[in-house]
């Protein structure tokens, strides 16, 4: 693996920092939370942590609102305790991605409190200003991706600033230089700090239609569905200026490629892939969510791989995200027992899978009641079953009151059976989908094929997906099945081929007339 970057052959884990660990009891997880729990990192076998936001904020967004992109809130420690989980987390060899947000601040920002003061502020042109229409209405009909209308009016001066979430969350202006120079000394600061990498959020969204046109209604909208989902999103999102900007922040960190930029972007795959940019010189990974919304089939699974393999550039580098602290949690969408193939098929995918806290442990369905709700976006449009808290919930270590989390009350509800659905209980258990992903893990570490080896689809025999791996003379096969019912498989030349992991611990070795059990993933070597 010496030929490749560790953002290619390496791991990513996703902590929602409020959740991993609360190291001081006020019920909200910390950084010294997540030093605490380094070990635990390192036992499960993954390679990089991508935190969410820590940065100092008002929280109306639970940190996706930064009022200081320099600091730590205190919420979440200080710089001197990032600085010694930076450290700590490289002596174990272990990466650190930062979260970084630059399509707005908060406002609170002391940027948007100087740009809010009057149409003449030096700042001014660092956010979304425009007036009215004659009748008053807003500018144009964008909707906030969390509810309700994108602009708000400031009294102070009487226009409308553009939010493409919360009002509490005014998007900064992109085309705007001195803005632009301001945000990537941003990414120096923490680079020069040794961190080894951002994930940027949203960033499909940086640049606006520069007329800020209306966008077309939704002919497929129907009620039930997210306001935002009433127009397509065509002015708003994806405008061809973005690449530049992104050219831009990939050569803030340009050097040797050891630092990694990686993209939110929820496009299409034809149009996600543009986003590794002309001559790659875009993100390095754009988040790749397709399985998040796929049908949860062998064939239309087989179908997107294809289609994505199909799309990448010559050089771009895959990558495979199962679920986020934005999305229903995979034993959610798929159950219990599916969960199963879906790590398998997470961690034997070609590309740098990521993967979200708790979904080793198969989090499933918590219920969050309505006054205990805290996601913004739930309290704009309750009932809708929009609302991220139940993705969002502590994490289980122990069988302890609050799961070892926190000494205090945890800011959200644990799920129903961390009693028994806990780190320390599922570490100790063969059986369990923890054990499962450490020997995942373990496995991809030990076989170069399935970290960088080539992918042939080998092809879908009823509810069984079949693809094979092959890296130096090593070639694998992956055969998940997707369905509840016994699914026999037909290869040729599995003569003295050897089984290395079933998703089943009960799987006796026999691999002639195979026949996959109901759930049942299977690794197998060939001869
Ligand atoms: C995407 C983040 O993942 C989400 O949690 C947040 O609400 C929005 N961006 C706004 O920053």
């Amino acid at each position: 693996m010496a030929d490749s970057f560790w953002w290619q052959h390496g791991v990513i884990y996703q902590i929602y920092p409020r959740s991993f660990q609360d190291s001081d009891g006020d019920g909200v997880g910390d950084l010294n939370g997540i030093r605490a729990r380094l070990d635990y990192l390192q036992w499960l076998g993954v390679d990089a942590v991508w935190i969410s936001p820590v940065y100092p904020s008002p929280m109306a967004d639970f940190g996706y609102d930064v009022s200081d992109y320099r600091g730590i809130d205190p919420l979440f420690g200080t710089l001197e305790d990032f600085d010694r989980l930076l450290g700590e987390a490289h002596a174990r060899g272990l990466k650190v991605i930062l979260d970084f947000v630059p399509n707005h601040t908060s406002d609170r920002h002391p940027w948007f409190l100087e740009s809010r003061a009057a149409r003449n502020s030096p700042k001014r042109d660092w956010y979304i200003w425009r007036d009215g229409k004659p009748d008053g209405a807003p500018p144009n009909n964008w909707i906030s991706h969390l509810g309700g209308p994108a602009w708000t009016r400031d009294e102070t001066t009487g226009q409308y600033y553009l939010h493409s979430f919360l009002r509490e969350q005014p998007d900064l202006n992109w085309p705007n230089p001195d803005m632009r120079a301001a945000m990537y000394d941003v990414l120096r600061f923490w680079l020069d700090r040794g961190v080894d990498g951002f994930r940027v959020d949203v960033i499909w969204l940086l640049i606006k239609d520069e007329a800020l046109r209306d966008n077309p209604p939704n002919p497929g909208f129907a009620p039930g569905q997210p306001a935002i989902d009433r127009f397509l999103q065509r002015y708003n999102a994806d405008q061809a200026g973005v690449h530049d900007v992104i050219a831009e922040m990939r050569a803030v960190l340009d050097g040797d490629n050891e630092r990694v930029l990686i993209g939110e972007i929820y496009l299409p795959i034809e149009r996600l892939v543009t986003y590794y940019g002309t001559n790659l010189r875009g993100a390095h990974l754009p988040f790749n969510f397709q399985l998040i919304n796929a049908p949860w089939t062998a064939s239309d699974i087989a179908r997107l791989v294809r289609d994505y393999e199909a799309a990448l550039p010559q050089g771009g580098w895959p990558n495979w995200v199962l679920g986020n602290h934005d999305r229903p949690r995979i034993a959610t969408r798929v159950g219990e027992a599916q969960a199963r193939v879906a790590a398998m098929l997470l961690l034997t995918l070609r590309g740098t899978p990521t993967l979200y806290y708790g979904d080793e442990l198969g989090i499933g369905p918590v219920i969050i009641p309505p006054e205990a709700a805290q996601d913004p976006w739930e309290k704009n449009e309750p009932g809708l079953g929009l609302g991220r808290d139940p993705v969002r919930t502590p994490m289980a270590w122990d069988a302890s009151a609050q799961a070892g989390f926190t000494a205090g009350q945890p800011w959200l509800p644990l799920h129903p059976d961390h009693a028994t659905r806990n780190v320390q209980k599922l570490r100790d258990d063969p059986a369990s989908l923890l054990t499962l992903y450490s020997e995942l893990l373990a496995l991809r570490r030990q076989r170069a094929a399935l970290s960088v080896g080539t992918f042939t689809l080998i092809g879908v025999q009823g509810d069984a997906l079949i693809f094979a791996r092959e890296h130096g003379g090593e070639r694998l096969i992956v055969c998940l099945n997707f369905g509840d019912r016994e699914q026999p498989i037909a290869l040729p030349d599995l003569a003295g081929a050897t089984l290395l992991l079933s998703t089943h611990p009960d799987r006796v070795t026999a691999l002639t007339n195979l026949t996959l059990q109901p759930h049942e993933g299977l690794v197998i070597r060939r001869a």
